[in-house]
C-alpha cells in the first residue's frame, strides 16, 4: 500500500501540493482526475521519489521513501514504473534495445539471451511482436505508446504509474492502451496510479476515482458512488463524457 501523507511542494512562489493526503491500496487501479496544471504529475513524481516535498511523505509498503537518501530510495523505487506523459521513446535506438533500457538498468546481470527474450515477450503483451529492429521514427503514435508500455513491463514492476496514458490517442487507440492498462494489472498483478482527463478510460480501467484540486484529493470513491458526487468543477468533467447507463449506475 502507498500512503501520501500531508504532502506539501511549493516551486518558488507558487504552492502545488498543499497538505495532500491520499492512499492507495494493493491491486487497485486509482484514477486521478483534474485539471491541468493542479499537480498531478508534480504528485507522481513525488511518489517516484524524483523529489523532495517541503513536507508531509510519501510510504510504500511500510516505508517512509522522503526520508531515504537517494542511493537507499532506489531500492524502493525500482519497483515502479512510470509512463511519462508523452512517453517519449529513445529516438537513436531501435524498439529492442529501447525495450530492454530499464531492464538493464534494473538487472544488470542478467544474460543477453535472457533480455532478448524477456524483450520479445514484453513486446508481444502490447501487439509490438518481431519490431524490435524498427525504429521509433517507424511508428505510429499508439505504438510508440505501446513501446513505452512494454518497456516498463519488462522488469515487472509491481507498481505503475501512467500519466495520461490516453491523451493526443485517437478513441480506438485509447481504447487498446485502456484494455493494455487493464491486462498488465491482472498479469503482473500491480497497483497502479492512472492520471487522466479521460472519464471514458477512467471508467474503463478504475476500481476508485479520485479528484485532484487546489493542491488536495478533493473526492475520492469507488467508481459508482464518485460519477454521483455533486462537486461543480467535477460535473464539468462527467458533462464533457459520455458514460454509458451501466456506467452511471442507473
Ligand atoms: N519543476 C518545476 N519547477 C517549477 N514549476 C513546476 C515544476 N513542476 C511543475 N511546476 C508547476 O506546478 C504546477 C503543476 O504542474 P503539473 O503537476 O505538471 O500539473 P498537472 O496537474 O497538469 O500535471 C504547474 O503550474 C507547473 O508549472
Ligand atoms: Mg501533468
Amino acid at each position: 500500500m502507498i500512503k501520501v501523507r500531508d504532502l506539501k511542494k511549493r516551486y518558488g512562489s507558487l504552492e502545488v501540493l498543499k497538505g495532500l493526503t491520499l492512499d492507495i491500496f494493493d491491486d487497485e487501479t486509482l484514477v486521478i482526475l483534474g485539471r491541468s496544471g493542479t499537480g498531478k504529475s508534480v504528485l507522481l513524481r513525488q511518489i517516484l521519489g524524483l523529489e523532495q516535498p517541503d513536507s508531509g511523505y510519501v510510504e510504500i509498503d511500510g516505508v517512509n521513501i522522503s526520508s531515504l537518501r537517494p542511493s537507499k530510495r532506489v531500492q524502493y523505487t525500482k519497483q515502479m514504473g512510470m509512463l511519462f506523459q508523452g512517453a517519449a521513446l529513445f529516438d537513436s535506438m531501435d524498439v529492442g534495445d529501447n525495450t530492454a533500457f530499464y531492464l538493464n538498468q534494473h538487472e544488470p546481470r542478467l544474460a543477453v539471451s535472457e533480455v532478448k527474450d524477456r524483450v520479445a515477450l514484453a513486446l508481444k503483451m502490447v501487439g509490438l511482436e518481431n519490431t524490435e529492429k524498427k525504429m521509433p521514427s517507424d511508428l505510429s503514435g499508439g505504438m510508440r505508446k505501446r513501446a513505452g508500455l512494454a518497456r516498463l513491463i519488462v522488469y515487472r514492476p509491481h507498481i505503475l504509474l501512467y500519466d495520461e496514458p490516453t491523451t493526443g490517442l485517437d478513441p480506438i487507440t485509447s481504447m487498446q492502451i485502456n484494455d493494455l492498462i487493464n491486462q498488465i494489472k491482472h498479469e503482473l498483478k500491480a497497483t497502479s496510479i492512472v492520471i487522466t482527463h479521460d472519464m471514458k478510460s477512467a471508467m474503463e480501467v478504475g476500481d476508485r476515482l479520485a479528484f485532484q484540486n487546489n493542491g488536495i484529493i478533493e473526492e475520492i470513491a469507488p467508481k459508482k458512488e464518485f460519477v454521483k458526487i455533486q462537486n461543480p468543477t467535477l460535473q464539468s468533467f462527467f458533462k464533457n463524457a459520455v458514460l454509458t447507463k451501466q456506467e452511471l449506475g442507473a
